[in-house]
Parts: structure tokens; C-alpha cells; sequence
């Protein structure tokens, strides 16, 4: 078997048709933006047709949309400019900052969960993380009665990296509304999967990231909608309506917004075909492994996931026995790999340490259309390689 390669939720080659749009606007048009000439001009059309059709994906104004340098970028911005720009105006007319809460879950990617720490540690905010049941779904319920008057942000990732669970964004953003608290999605992992209309959803700000559907690493956005206050975190130029300075990456813009438009196109049909392959592995997996236990809901759960625990064995183990095999999956998320640490979100679910160590997770392409019965056999020869019997 040559190399699969099933760590698609770490990241994703650049799409052929990503490349393209993008080169013009490396080579030829090189211009900077901001500049009053022709070269310029260029980049700035170019610069506002990507934004265009990015709003236009998301059911956002043009306005909306502040490019960045990545999901960790947007997630920064979103859970440290809101809530700033909020103690601010509490704060009145002296400019002082007065902290208020924020509400997260244990879950999250760790740019959330750091970026909330640091609104903890360095101002002064009170945090609730609402905890998840042992599918890694969040209630609604729990998460409106986590709200106190001074509540001024609630950050929940929309589908959870590491095992693939989805929550039911549009309900908690109505919930949400009604109280009016700005909910800010941490989409990166629901990209081409999941619908991202604000629309539909009716989310104020969500995060994505251009890596995870065929843009290069370093693109991003967060979509905020403009009647939500923003204290930018690059100051500078005042590129981006001053939410974020710094000269524009014109050719990421556009890639990121080529990526996004196809992975959009595509969604319907991907998730359909690509859920039906992950349904059939899932289910030969726990039939020939005995040890195997999915994590993750099992119905509110991306197309794309596949995770699971092998008790008795060591998920890292596991990895080496299956790259042999000509498989390349992962433990969990890109940024927890290597570290002996087990994985915050298997433990939030309520899995025990020990089987969390244990914990491999299968991510696919978008593009996948033939079943994946000889990975589910690699991973049976896997498992029973590394196995301790008795355990
Ligand atoms: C859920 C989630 N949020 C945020 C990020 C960070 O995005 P980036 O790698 O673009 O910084 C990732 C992936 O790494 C992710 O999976």
C-alpha cells in the first residue's frame, strides 16, 4: 500500500486550483494595497474580490471579514478584541478597562483556551468553562445558565478537532441572541463540512483557518459583524478598517478565498459520500477490534473524523505500526502530538488518562470515494501487534 494520508484535520496540501489564483498576485501583481498607483490598484481589486467572495460564503457583509495570518490569529482577535473592546466601554468615558466574563469550554483548541487564560491572568476576567457530556457535546441549557449580567462573549468551537463532535451552533446563537451575547465560533474544523451562513447559524464572529480546506498555512479569517465592538491586537497602518495592521497577504487573500468557495461547492456531496466511507470504517473498526472504543458523538460528528481508543495499547504505538502499514493518522491534535500529556478534550469527556494515551484519530480528504476496508484491516494488525494481552 502506498501512503495515505489521513491527518487532514492537522492540515491539507494546497488545492492545484488554490496555486493558480494565487500566482498572479505573487509575480505580476505585486503591489501593496495601500499604494496610489496602478500596481496597487491591482492588489487592492484583487484584495477586495477575495473579501467579496468570502462574505458571500458566509452570509457576511464585505465589511465583515478581517483577513488574518490563521485560525490561531482569529481566535486571538475574537476572544481577546471583543471582550476588550467591551470592558473598555464599560469602563466609560476615563477609558478604564473593566473586566467582565466570558464563557468557553474545556474543549476547546488550545488558542482559545490560552487567549481566555489570558484575559484571566493579564485583565482580570471571570471565566466560566461549561463543561461537555461524555460525547463532547455542549447543552445549550448549561451554557445560557453559565451567563451573568456582565457576560460579554461566548467562544465554542462549532466541530471539535479531536474527535470529530459537532454542536448545534444555530440553537445556542439563538439562545444566545435573545440575551444578547455575541457567540463567536471557532469554525476551522467545520469548514467544508458544515454550513458557515451567518444566516443560518447566526453566530457574530467565527474563526477559519485556509489550511484546513486547500489554502496555504498563514491564511485565515475572522468573520465579525460590524455592529460588535473589536480592539484590534496588530496596531499599525490601519490595513483591514484598523482591526488588523500590517501590509495585506493579497495572495493568500485570494487563495484562502478560491479554497473557500470550492470547499463550499463541494460541501453537500463531500459530506455525504466521505460520511457514508466513514460509517463503513467506523463500523468494520469496532467489529474486528475488540479493544476499539469510538470517541466523539456518534451522530453529531464531522464527515471527515473518524477517533477512537485502543485499551491496552499506546495510541503513539499504534501511529508507528499503522505509518508502517503505509498509514499516517494521528494521536490527536497537530499541537498535543509528541507531548505525553492525554489530550484535555478526552479528558474533559470524562475518559480516563490511561485510555486517553491510547487515542487514534483518522481525519479525510474531502475528496475520498472508495471505502477504506484495507485501513480498517492495517488498523486491526496495528492494534493486535502492540497489544499487552490481559489489559
Ligand atoms: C479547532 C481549531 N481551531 C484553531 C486552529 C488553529 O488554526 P491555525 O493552525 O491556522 O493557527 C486549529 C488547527 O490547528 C483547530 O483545529
Amino acid at each position: 500500500m502506498s501512503m495515505l494520508y489521513l491527518d487532514n484535520a492537522a492540515t491539507t496540501p494546497v488545492r492545484p486550483e488554490v496555486l493558480e489564483a494565487m500566482m498572479p498576485y505573487l509575480t505580476r501583481w505585486y503591489g501593496n494595497p495601500s499604494s496610489h498607483h496602478t500596481v496597487g490598484e491591482a492588489a487592492a481589486d484583487a484584495l477586495a474580490d477575495a473579501r467579496a467572495r468570502v462574505a458571500r460564503v458566509l452570509g457576511l457583509r464585505a465589511g465583515d471579514i478581517v483577513f488574518t495570518s490563521g485560525g490561531t490569529e482569529a481566535n486571538n482577535l475574537a476572544i481577546k478584541g471583543i471582550p476588550v473592546a467591551a470592558a473598555l466601554r464599560r469602563g466609560g468615558a476615563v477609558g478604564a478597562l473593566r473586566p467582565a466574563h466570558v464563557v468557553t469550554t474545556p474543549i476547546e483548541h488550545e488558542s482559545v483556551l490560552e487567549s481566555v487564560a489570558y484575559l484571566e491572568r493579564v485583565h482580570g476576567f471571570a471565566v466560566t468553562s461549561v463543561p461537555v457530556d461524555q460525547h463532547a457535546r455542549v447543552s445549550t441549557d448549561a451554557v445560557t445558565q453559565s451567563l451573568r449580567d456582565d457576560t460579554v462573549l461566548v467562544s465554542i468551537g462549532y466541530a471539535n478537532n479531536e474527535v470529530g463532535t459537532v454542536q448545534d451552533a444555530a440553537a445556542l446563537a439563538a439562545a444566545l441572541r435573545e440575551r444578547r451575547v455575541p457567540l463567536h465560533l471557532d469554525a476551522v474544523q467545520a469548514a467544508g463540512w458544515l454550513t458557515l451562513s451567518a444566516t443560518e447559524l447566526g453566530y457574530d464572529a467565527i474563526s477559519l483557518a485556509g489550511h484546513k480546506v486547500g489554502a496555504p498555512k498563514g491564511t485565515g479569517v475572522l468573520g465579525v459583524r460590524g455592529r460588535i465592538p473589536l480592539e484590534p491586537l496588530l496596531h499599525g497602518g490601519g490595513q483591514e478598517r484598523g482591526r488588523r495592521s500590517g501590509t495585506e497577504d493579497v495572495a493568500g487573500a485570494v487563495g484562502f478565498a478560491t479554497a473557500l468557495e470550492l470547499a463550499e461547492a463541494e460541501r453537500v456531496e463531500a459530506s455525504a459520500r466521505v460520511g457514508a466511507i466513514r460509517d463503513r470504517f467506523i463500523a468494520r473498526v469496532l467489529d474486528r477490534v475488540p479493544s476499539a472504543r469510538l470517541t466523539g458523538d456518534p451522530v453529531n460528528r464531522l464527515a471527515g473524523t473518524a477517533s477512537f481508543t485502543f485499551a491496552g495499547t499506546s495510541g503513539e504505538a499504534v501511529l508507528l505500526e499503522l505509518e508502517r502499514r503505509g498509514v499516517v493518522s494521528s494521536s490527536g491534535s497537530a499541537c498535543a502530538a509528541g507531548s505525553d500529556e492525554p489530550s484535555h478534550v478526552l479528558l474533559a469527556m470524562g475518559i480516563a488518562p490511561e485510555l486517553a494515551q491510547t487515542a487514534v484519530r483518522f481525519t479525510f480528504p474531502r475528496w475520498l470515494t472508495a471505502p477504506l476496508d484495507a485501513v480498517a484491516d492495517a488498523v486491526e494488525a496495528s492494534v493486535a501487534a502492540v497489544s499487552t494481552p490481559g489489559r
